[in-house]
């Protein structure tokens, strides 16, 4: 049995703030097969903004042909209400990405690398070293435009073509993102397919080389382990995590992936936690309803149909 001793131990090593990156209008979005109206596009960001979610990836900017849900981010940011509290980010797969990212004012954005060459391929259809090349040019814009850049690592913790991804090549990615200058990495199990074991021993070998404070976690839910994932995750002090309303999503270049963990359940277990994040859960939960019946799908979340359940 497990001492209470122990218990507060535990409790004392995670962190008692948490940071959540709310990416449902992004990779929540950019894979849904069903056309989604700009209206409803809208909504949704409107609605995650009176939540007390401080971070909002609105859209990205990569190349319509191979990603069409996303071709009218320009359009959702020009019709958003924003808050001055709250960075509406973007991702950014290149130069010209960063250029409409920066003509529709997005507050931030995110590049992203593979730690698989098959993924990084498929996904962007280049080579890693290449991809780290392609951000170089990135960065400097940015950093002229004055906006930050926040970096992702997919495949993590396993790819959908080569099956499993060495640590070190993922830990070294990380120093090489950091590196260059992004001020955050967000460490992407893609497709789910990450243990809690694996995750501690994933972080555990980056933070020799990256600030704990700088790295995110992304945890897509496909075999449903993305809650303990966090849980581990959050033992070793990492304070971002990144979570989709209503679980929405997954990565149109990662078959059979499911959505990210959802922000409601998230909420519902940092509050058990008692680890701020200044969430409200009701809010988040009515935003949830309000994209689940548009897209015509039944939430991810279990925590929001459990809490509606009890209301009915
Ligand atoms: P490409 O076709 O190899 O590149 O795409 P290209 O430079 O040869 O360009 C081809 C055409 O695309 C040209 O147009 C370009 O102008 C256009 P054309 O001359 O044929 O008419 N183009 C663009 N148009 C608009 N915006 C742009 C842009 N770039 C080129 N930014 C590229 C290379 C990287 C652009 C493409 O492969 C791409 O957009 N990939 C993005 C794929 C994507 O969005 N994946 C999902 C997001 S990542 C993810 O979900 C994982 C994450 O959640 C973490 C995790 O879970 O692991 C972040
Ligand atoms: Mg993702």
């Amino acid at each position: 049995m497990i001492s209470k001793r122990t218990l507060k131990n535990i409790a004392m090593t995670i962190p008692q703030q948490v940071k959540i990156v709310e990416v449902g209008p992004r990779d929540g979005l950019q894979n849904e097969p069903r056309p989604i109206t700009l209206q409803d596009k809208i909504a949704l960001v409107n609605k995650l903004s009176e939540t007390g979610l401080r971070y909002i990836e609105t859209g990205s900017f990569v190349s319509p042909r191979w990603v069409p849900q996303m071709a009218n981010s320009a359009e959702v940011f020009a019709g958003i209400k924003r808050h001055p509290s709250i960075t509406y980010a973007a991702l950014t797969p290149n130069l010209k990405g960063l250029e409409r990212a920066i003509d529709a004012k997005a507050d931030e954005v995110a590049v992203f690398v593979a730690a698989s060459e098959q993924f990084s391929q498929k996904n962007t259809h280049c080579s890693i070293a290449e991809s780290l090349e392609r951000i170089k040019p990135i960065m400097a814009e940015a950093k002229q435009a004055g906006l930050q850049v926040r970096g992702y690592i997919s495949c993590v913790l396993g790819c959908p073509y080569q099956g499993e991804v060495e640590k070190d090549i993922v830990a070294k990615l990380a120093k090489s993102l950091t590196q260059l200058g992004c001020y955050e990495v967000s460490l992407g199990d893609t497709i789910g397919v990450g243990t809690a074991g694996k995750a501690q021993q994933l972080i555990h070998h980056i933070k020799k080389d990256v600030a704990i404070e700088q790295l995110a976690v992304h945890y897509h839910d496909t075999y449903g382990q993305a809650l303990a994932n966090i849980y581990a995750s959050l033992e070793l002090g990492v304070s971002t995590i990144d979570s989709s309303i209503a679980g929405l999503g997954g990565c149109p270049y990662a078959p059979g992936a499911s959505g990210n963990v959802a922000t409601e359940d998230l909420v519902y277990l940092l509050q058990g936690l008692e680890v701020e994040s200044g969430v409200e859960l009701n809010k988040l939960i009515s935003a949830g309803q309000e994209i689940c019946q548009a897209l015509g799908r039944k939430t991810q979340s279990k925590a929001a149909s459990a809490l509606l359940h009890k209301q009915h």
